[in-house]
């Protein structure tokens, strides 16, 4: 199975968002090994989750509140998404962990909120280039796992891992697919051993039609988050026809 997630930010307003999921929910995505989900702004998804209901396309929130109800003026639980259609909750993602601060235990707290409730949630991490030019990756990608799987209780339930290295996200510069490959491998290696898990590990940063590819034909790359280019048809819907063609 391979998953394309399309985070489509804050680019798009109430409006956009339901031209682009009438547009998405229009195109007929037929391969059965393939799992499309979208993640648009919470503003939009109550009217974007209806639009795919009846759809193969699933959709999933941006971020989380960590309790399911009560006095946490700006929060929307696992819960109210749920109870929406969501299937999946992107969590700790690199513009919610430095743009707003969110830390590694709110994203822990993030990812047991969603477990609770039935959500699969997608745990981002990645490493700054700072991080990554000091050969301090792997300890940045050792300690965000650490937090997140160390005695976790899945109740059942499923979660995976998206690799979204900070200076690849929204810049053009890609990770090397080598190099991508190298990396996944590593984790897929730390959480068997470490953790004794096995899950679904995304690339993400600048994904578009012309690369996708080259990260999906890998073994260790079990799908793509993509942001910019899945907020526009033109770029989106030709990067999920490429992946069809590969068998
Ligand atoms: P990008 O963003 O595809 O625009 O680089 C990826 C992401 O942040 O998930």
């Amino acid at each position: 199975m391979k998953y394309i997630f399309g985070n489509w930010k804050m680019y798009l307003d109430l409006g956009e968002s339901v031209i682009l999921a009438n547009e998405l929910a229009e195109e007929v995505f037929t391969d059965d090994k393939m799992e499309i989900a979208i993640f648009p702004t919470a503003l939009a998804f109550s009217n974007v989750a209806t639009i795919f209901s009846g759809t193969s396309v699933a959709v999933g929130p941006q971020d989380v509140a960590w309790q399911p109800k009560g006095a946490y003026t700006g929060g929307v639980s696992p819960l109210m998404y749920k109870d929406l259609g969501a299937r999946y909750a992107l969590v700790g993602h690199s513009e919610r962990r430095h743009v707003f601060g969110e830390t590694d235990e709110e994203v822990r707290k993030k990812v047991e909120a969603c477990l609770d409730t039935g959500l699969i949630p997608v745990v981002c991490i990645g490493e700054t280039k700072q991080e990554k030019d000091e050969g301090k990756r792997e300890y940045r990608l050792k300690k965000q796992l650490m937090k997140v799987f160390e005695n976790l209780n899945l109740n059942g339930g499923k979660i995976m891992v998206a690799y979204e290295p900070v200076w690849a996200i929204g810049t053009g510069d890609a990770c090397n697919p080598l190099d991508a490959d190298d990396i996944h491998g590593w984790i897929k290696l730390e959480l068997k051993n470490y953790h004794d898990i096995e899950v679904p590990i995304l690339y993400g940063g600048s994904v578009k039609p012309d690369n996708v590819i080259d990260y999906l034909r890998l073994e260790t790359v079990d799908g793509v988050l993509v942001g910019n280019a899945s907020t526009k048809t033109e770029t989106f819907v030709p990067l999920i026809r490429a992946v069809e063609k590969i068998k």
